[in-house]
This record gives structure tokens, C-alpha cells and sequence, in this order.
């Protein structure tokens, strides 16, 4: 770990008399409030020039989101993600007609589903309320994640179409995930068709009901004159459901928060506490060491041991190994996708386990050093104890606060299978 990832101020900094700082506003702010020393905040002398000196952009490269990158044969189309919303919305993809997208992905609770653990097939309700009715169901083994701003997932450091998705990474790119959730007993399928059967038995449901079979004829006229010639089934395939849905969900972005507008210079975007949050996020509690770039994601998987609830992930109960899941490598065991921060003010509760209620709660997991988990060896743990004050702890929610931007979308009134709309 390098000093300048998590340590304090540098040294000449530091050293420099009070008298010889220059007085620009968060100096002198952060002055007054007797935290310079320690936050690093005088700044100044760095090859910026002199307006640059308390300008926490400049400061520390803070970058501006990057254009979307759309797959080539899926470039983005209004028809297309008309479509993907209806199917989003519409219990039609789960065998028992109970279960959309949208019923862990749910708008008002930030586009996850305000639960620690989902609860899918024979589940009535919405949210914390949901409950399962079929003594057989079992809950889904991890958190619903929000689903906005994930076609701006990347691999590791490269913005691309392919960014890993899920907690472990097992999937890249929204094609290729969105007619996953159709295959789990827990998710969307419960026991009525075999795994094997279940997505064709998603398309043969949404073939039946002719609203659609326009709606995809509309969205895909290539595909639609290659199933008039007979080269192909339907226009309603696994490809064509995949890439509606996928714009949809490429679709849902926010990129507008209090922290875009400062990133773009409007610097009374964020509050004092929020400033001092942001100083704290890439000093003293390093946070950006893990959570960098625009997504606040390195995209890397790491272990911090939070705790584990619920019933883990088909090994053993209570447990859930993480990305080693993935690569079968000993050294990858609990680790976990570093999760995007856009958004997580409104996204509670977190981690992959859902574990943890507040965002208060997760910066105290932070502050003690991790290890909430007991299969996890301490020695492994990638955090450590960081000493903030309840202050200091209260700065970081706040500027957490500031990276909400949640896309105002309209709940269709109405789905084409006519069944309940999750709203
Ligand atoms: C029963 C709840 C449930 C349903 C239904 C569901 N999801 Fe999810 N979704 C989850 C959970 C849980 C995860 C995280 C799984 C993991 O990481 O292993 C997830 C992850 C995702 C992600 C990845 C987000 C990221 O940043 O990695 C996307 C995208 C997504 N779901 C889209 C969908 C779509 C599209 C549908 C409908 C076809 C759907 N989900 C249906 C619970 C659900
Ligand atoms: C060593 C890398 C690393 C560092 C440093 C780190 N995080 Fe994380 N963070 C992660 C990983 C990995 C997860 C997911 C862990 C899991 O789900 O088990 C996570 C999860 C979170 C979550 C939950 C997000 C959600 O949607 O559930 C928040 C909030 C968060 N971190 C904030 C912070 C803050 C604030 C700091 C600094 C005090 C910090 N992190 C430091 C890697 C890191």
C-alpha cells in the first residue's frame, strides 16, 4: 500500500508554518475547523498554478463519466428499449407469472429491492414486505444490486461493453446476463420446468401473445424478414429478448448527481461536510484505493470479510466464497467486487450478503478494519483500522450522499401478458 493512497499529507505540506499556507477558501475552511494538518488540504504548491491550490478536482484527477459503450451489433434503438421495459416489467419471464425483473430491481428502491436477500418465485409483496408462500422456496443467496448505471461497468481499468457483472465478476456483458435470472429456481423459474427448458419456455409464453410478436417485429425488422424467410424460429428468440432487455437496462443511467455538477465545476455542488467527505474518501480513509474512477469501482475483487447472512451460495451454508466461485483459485476465495457507490444512498441495505442496514453501519465496518466474517482469514483482510472520528465518519456518509442520480422512469400502466405489474 503506498503512502500516498492512504496516508496524510505530504510532508512538505505538512511541514510548511500555518503562516506560509496560501488562504484560499477550503484551506482556510478546513483551517478553521482544525483539520488541514491531518486531511492534507493545503495543497498548493503542486504544478497546478495558483487557482489550483484548493480545487479537490485537480487535486485528485476526478474525471467526469465516460460516453457509454454500446456492443456493436447491439448499437442503442427506442424501439429496443421500449420493448426491454415492457419485459422488464413483466411477470410473463417467470414460470409462475409472479416474478419480474422489475421485483428485485424495483424503482423505488433505488432499482434493487430494499431487502437483504431477494425473494423470488411464490413471493407476494414488494420490498421488505415480500414473503415467500411455498414452503419449498428458498431466498436468493445474495443482494440485489441496483441495476442503473451498469452498462458503465468496466473490465478492471477498461471502459468497455464487456465490464464485469454480479458480485463475482462470473459474467460480462448485459447481453449476456439478462437471460440468466429466467434459469434460477430462486431468481425467476422456481420448479415448474427443468433448467434446461426454462428459457424456452420464457419464449414460447411471449410468442403467444401477438402484442409482443409486433412489438419485436417493430424493434428487429432484420431479424423479423429472417423469420418470414424461415431462416429463423421466431423474432422472438434468446437473442432478441437478450438485447432488448439489455438496452433497457444499459439505458438506466444517472449521471447527474451533486458530485457530477462539481466534477463539472460548479463548486457549491457540494456541501462543506460533503468536501471534507471527498477529502477523507481519497486521504485519510482511503476508500479510493478500492472505489476509483467515475463508477467509484477499480473492478477489482478484494477481501474485506463482510458478514455473511442468509444461505450463502450453493457450497457451504452460511457461506459464500466470493469470486472463487469463479476461477476455482484458493487466493480468490471471499473476494468480492468492489460495488459502484453511484447511487448507494438509495440502494440500503449492502454488501453482498445484505448485511449491513445503513451506510453508517458499512463506513463503521470500514473504520474498524473489516472482518465481520468468521471464515475469513484476518491475515487476508486488504483494510485495516482507520481511526476516523464520528465526524469524520458522518463527512463520508454525506459525501456518499452526494453521488445519487436516479433515472425517473414511468412504470408501464399496463404489461401485454395483462398480469400484475410490479410497480
Ligand atoms: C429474485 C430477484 C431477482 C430477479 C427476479 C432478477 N434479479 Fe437481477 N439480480 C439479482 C441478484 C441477487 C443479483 C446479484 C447476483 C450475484 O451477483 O450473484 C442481480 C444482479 C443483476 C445485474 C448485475 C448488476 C451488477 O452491477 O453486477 C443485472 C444487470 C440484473 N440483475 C438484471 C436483471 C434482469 C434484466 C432481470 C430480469 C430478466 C433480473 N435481474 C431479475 C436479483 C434478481
Ligand atoms: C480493499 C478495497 C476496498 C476499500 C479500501 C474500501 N472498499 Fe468499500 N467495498 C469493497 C468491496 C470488495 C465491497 C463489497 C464487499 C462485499 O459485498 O462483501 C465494498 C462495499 C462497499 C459498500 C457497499 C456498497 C453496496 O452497494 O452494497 C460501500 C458503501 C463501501 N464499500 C464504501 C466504502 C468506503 C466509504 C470506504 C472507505 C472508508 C471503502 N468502501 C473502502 C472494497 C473496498
Amino acid at each position: 500500500m503506498s503512502a500516498d493512497r492512504r496516508g496524510g499529507p505530504p510532508a512538505r505540506c505538512r511541514d510548511r508554518p500555518a503562516a506560509a499556507r496560501p488562504a484560499r477558501r477550503l484551506c482556510s475552511v478546513t483551517a478553521l475547523l482544525g483539520l488541514a494538518a491531518a486531511l492534507g488540504a493545503c495543497g498548493g504548491d503542486d504544478a497546478q498554478g495558483p487557482d489550483a491550490s484548493d480545487d479537490l478536482v485537480l487535486r485528485y484527477g476526478l474525471e467526469p463519466m465516460p460516453a457509454m459503450v454500446h456492443p456493436a451489433d447491439n448499437p442503442p434503438d427506442p424501439d429496443r428499449i421500449a420493448l426491454g421495459k415492457l419485459i422488464f416489467f413483466d411477470p410473463v419471464q417467470s414460470s409462475g407469472g409472479d416474478v419480474a425483473c422489475a421485483t428485485c430491481h424495483l424503482p423505488r428502491f433505488g432499482f434493487a429491492d430494499g431487502r437483504d436477500l431477494p425473494l423470488g418465485p411464490s413471493g407476494i409483496g414488494l420490498g421488505p414486505q415480500r414473503r415467500l408462500t411455498d414452503p419449498d422456496m428458498v431466498p436468493e443467496a445474495r443482494h440485489s444490486p441496483t441495476v442503473v448505471n451498469v452498462g458503465f461497468n468496466r473490465f478492471g481499468a477498461q471502459v468497455t461493453a464487456d465490464g464485469f457483472m454480479f458480485w463475482d465478476g462470473r459474467v460480462r456483458r448485459l447481453e449476456r446476463l439478462v437471460t440468466l435470472p429466467q434459469l434460477e429456481f430462486s431468481e425467476m423459474r422456481g420448479d415448474a420446468v427443468p433448467v434446461e427448458a426454462a428459457l424456452d419456455s420464457v419464449l414460447a409464453r411471449i410468442r403467444r401473445i401477438p402484442e409482443y410478436v409486433e412489438l419485436f417485429r417493430a424493434a428487429f425488422p432484420e431479424r423479423a424478414a429472417l423469420a418470414d424467410a424461415g431462416a429463423l424460429e421466431s423474432v422472438v428468440d434468446s437473442t432478441t429478448l437478450s438485447q432488448a432487455l439489455a438496452q433497457f437496462v444499459r439505458s438506466l443511467t444517472g449521471v447527474e448527481s451533486a458530485y457530477d455538477r462539481y466534477v463539472a465545476g460548479d463548486r457549491d455542488a457540494l456541501s462543506d461536510a460533503a468536501r471534507r467527505g471527498l477529502i477523507l474518501f481519497h486521504e485519510k480513509a482511503g476508500c479510493v484505493r478500492c472505489h476509483s474512477g467515475p463508477m467509484f469501482s477499480d473492478f477489482q475483487f478484494h477481501v474485506v470479510g463482510a458478514r455473511q447472512l442468509g444461505p450463502g451460495f450453493q457450497t457451504t451454508p452460511h457461506d459464500d466464497p466470493g469470486r472463487w466461485l469463479v476461477t476455482r483459485v484458493e487466493s480468490d476465495r471471499y473476494r468480492f467486487r468492489t460495488p459502484s457507490l453511484r447511487n448507494v444512498a438509495e440502494t440500503a441495505p449492502y454488501m453482498h450478503s445484505g448485511g449491513y442496514a445503513t451506510l453508517r453501519d458499512v463506513v463503521e465496518f470500514f473504520n474498524r478494519g473489516g472482518g465481520d466474517h468468521p471464515f475469513v482469514d484476518p491475515a487476508r483482510l486488504e483494510i485495516e483500522p482507520l481511526g476516523l472520528t464520528d465526524q469524520e465518519i458522518d463527512d463520508l456518509v454525506t459525501f456518499l450522499g452526494t453521488l445519487s442520480d436516479m433515472p425517473e422512469i414511468e412504470i408501464p400502466e399496463r404489461v401485454p401478458s395483462g398480469l400484475a405489474v410490479p410497480r
